[in-house]
């Protein structure tokens, strides 16, 4: 059977919510259930066959490193931090059983594939991660913050020149229940375009 005419109960799609980095703990995904949270994100629609992004895993000891790498974004950042502020950051790296950093990383070999294309293309990979994971029954959520334009992050992973460091996606059991965050209705979001025109979905 040609996999357009197979229908999936997608209700689960739509109750997806973001779990804070606080309430995930142990245990993490399986190994086999990581690289099926890492497989989907090899799904993102990619024109051009560009692949514009990185995925990058951050192991125990590497989340380590990391926490103090981000300490010390804090620092050039913010040099009045708290101690507080940088107990958060340390808790950033250190919490999440799973850390992957994700990268944009445009290239100009094919003009007609914009930079946005290939940032959109890196933000599809980044849903389908989230979503395998709630899929999965994981809590999972994609942090960003001044850190990742902080130069010695930046090195840490590699990004060059015009590269993104888009954010950290962190994944774990989850061990509170995450606050549900308000989502747009289709009413505000959704606009018809006609043959007068654009309007909105009730006039
Ligand atoms: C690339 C990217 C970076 C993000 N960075 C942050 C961040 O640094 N801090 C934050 O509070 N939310 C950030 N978010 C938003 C959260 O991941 C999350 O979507 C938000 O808390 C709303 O929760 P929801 O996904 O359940 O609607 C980011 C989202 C994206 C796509």
């Amino acid at each position: 059977m040609p996999a357009s005419d197979q229908k999936h109960d997608i209700s689960w799609l739509l109750t997806r919510r973001s779990a804070a980095v606080k309430r995930l703990g142990a245990p993490a995904p399986t190994e086999a259930e990581l690289d099926q949270i890492l497989s989907a994100g090899l799904t993102a629609p990619d024109h051009g066959a560009m692949r514009p992004w990185r995925v990058v895993q951050c192991t125990d000891d590497g989340r380590a490193r990391l926490a103090e790498l981000f300490v010390a974004a804090k620092r050039r950042s913010k040099p009045d931090a708290t101690e507080a502020e940088f107990a958060r950051e340390r808790d950033k790296a250190l919490r999440p059983p799973v850390l992957l950093a994700i990268l944009a990383k445009p290239k100009t070999s094919k003009p007609e594939v914009t930079e946005a294309e290939q940032i959109a293309c890196a933000g599809a990979a980044m849903q389908s991660m989230l979503l395998a994971a709630y899929g999965l029954g994981y809590g999972a959520i994609i942090l960003s913050g001044s850190r990742c334009a902080d130069p010695e992050v930046r090195r840490a992973f590699g990004a060059e020149g015009t590269d993104h460091l888009l954010g950290f996606i962190s994944i774990g059991t989850i061990v509170e229940t995450p606050i549900p965050s308000r989502r747009p209705t289709l009413d505000e979001m959704l606009e018809i375009f006609d043959a007068q025109g654009l309007r909105t979905r009730n006039n």
